[in-house]
């Protein structure tokens, strides 16, 4: 890591602030003793221009397009890997060997049934309960049940924890589809793979057998993989801020499931799904698209635009590839909203403010159409992009725990309220 300065003058004063550079990437300005040595503070509401930590694990360059995972492109691991292959990249830092992946995969798959008392909590939900608010709700009871992994301080309850997490969000997921339905809970088959158990567990039935399509299998293992991880967003550093002051690893997790749900992040497949069939048909796209221009209006294109990326979300691409394959396994023809979404792609990239403002199809864009042509509503598409995140969650929290540099995170503010002044009573006011 070089070293090097920047200097800071405030108030007729300037103070000399170490910079580090990373292995790629913009350098920093570590601004630890600036209000210590100058008494003001940093502002970045938003975090546009500040960076929390540390980390190897996840690495965007958003003006390239650039997505990698402990150095390995998306598009390699999306192509050539597996999901439980990316979970152990980025919990262990390296590929697997052939035996490493598969106690990898045995760990794992032991792993995916829940304490038998976990069912008895979803009857407590309505059935129409959002399944989000079901998955907030039972992943942070899980540290009820799992009392021998929440002690932050033993590495290897840590890596309990975090398997046990990796193996059970899908069956906990399933079961919310299925208490949403009214359908009886499916139990995993240690047989299959980790995309066919979770469909298996959300689609079966026990009136007859259920075997999985392995290509919507592949497509299914492959939207895990795309959402995996992805830097320091805003679910990933509120399970860090959570993590940060000792709290356990289930009860982190269920922090970030709550954060991931608002429509600016993780929701926004969910609303872009919501909108593409609000639009209906090409020929009112002109329209939105008007509205998403008008800042008066607050509508806003949902999966477009983000604030990382400024060219193409590479995950987006990977994302429309796997969309035509799985409407092309089923004998989807004509999705009218494929039709829409790729009308309204093609002149968003065309349009002068689209592309003055960077703004292009990120990941939700495309995940909406392939969930809903897999079977799920679209109540569901949050559950399994927080399915698939649970691994960037969990790798950044243990990555968090190991970091020496890490304290409570605690930011301050700028006060812009009012002076002291005294109290009045009731009589006087
Ligand atoms: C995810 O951070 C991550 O890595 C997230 C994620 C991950 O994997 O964890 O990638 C997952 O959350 C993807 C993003 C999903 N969200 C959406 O698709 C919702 C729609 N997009 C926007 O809400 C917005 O683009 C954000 C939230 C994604 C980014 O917001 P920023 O970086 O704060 O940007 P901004 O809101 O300041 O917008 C910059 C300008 C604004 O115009 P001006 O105020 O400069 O005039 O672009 C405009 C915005 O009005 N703009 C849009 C727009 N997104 C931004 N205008 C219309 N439609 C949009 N979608």
């Amino acid at each position: 890591m070089t070293e090097t300065k920047a200097d800071v003058s405030i108030g007729g004063k300037t103070v000399e602030l170490p910079t580090r550079s990373g292995t790629i990437g913009p350098d920093v300005i570590d601004i630890g003793t600036l209000y210590k040595n100058t008494g003001a503070f940093t502002y970045d509401p938003g975090f546009t221009s500040t960076a929390s930590c540390e980390s190897k694990i996840t690495y965007i360059d958003g003006d390239e397009g650039v997505l990698l995972h402990r150095g390995y492109p998306i598009e390699q691991l999306a192509e050539h890997g597996d999901f439980l292959e990316v979970c152990y990249l980025l919990l262990y830092g390296e590929l697997p060997t052939k035996t490493q992946k598969d106690d990898f995969d045995y760990r794992v798959t032991h792993h995916t049934m829940v304490h038998e008392q976990m069912s008895k909590f979803f009857t407590g939900f309505r059935r129409d309960a959002h399944p989000m608010a079901v998955m907030c709700g039972v992943v942070g009871a899980l540290s009820a049940f799992y009392h021998d992994s929440t002690d932050i301080t033993d590495p290897h309850q840590r890596m309990v924890a975090s398997l046990r997490m990796i193996a059970k969000m899908p069956t906990i997921a399933a079961m919310a589809y299925k208490y949403h339905i009214g359908q009886p809970f499916v139990y995993p088959k240690n047989d299959l793979d980790y995309a066919s158990n979770f469909l298996r567990m959300c689609f079966a039935v026990p009136c007859e057998e259920y075997t999985a399509n392995p290509v919507l299998s592949r497509a299914m293992d492959r939207i895990f993989i795309l959402h995996a991880d992805h830097e320091q967003n805003a679910s990933t550093s509120t399970v860090r801020l959570a993590g940060s002051s000792g709290a356990n690893p289930f009860a982190c997790i269920a922090a970030g499931i709550a954060c991931l749900w608002g429509p600016a992040h993780g929701g926004a497949n969910e609303a872009a799904l919501n909108m593409l069939a609000e639009i209906g048909s090409v020929d009112r796209i002109p329209e939105y698209i008007a509205k998403a221009k008008d800042k008066n209006d607050p509508f806003r294109l949902m999966g477009f635009g983000h604030r990382v990326y400024k060219h193409y979300d590479p995950r987006a691409r990977i994302m429309q590839k796997t969309t035509h394959e799985v409407l092309g396994e089923l004998g989807i023809k004509d999705d009218p909203m494929l039709e829409v979404a790729m009308e309204l792609e093609r002149i968003a990239l065309t349009d002068d403010y689209f592309i003055e403002k960077k703004l292009y199809p990120n990941i939700d864009f495309y995940s909406g159409i392939t969930l809903k042509a897999l079977g799920f509503p679209t109540t569901m598409f949050t559950v399994l992009f927080a399915l698939a995140r649970t691994v960037g969650w969990i790798a950044q929290w243990n990555e968090m725990i190991e970091d020496p540099e890490q304290r409570i995170g605690r930011p301050r503010q700028l006060y812009v309220g009012a002076p002291k002044r005294d109290y009045v009573p009731v009589s006087k006011r």
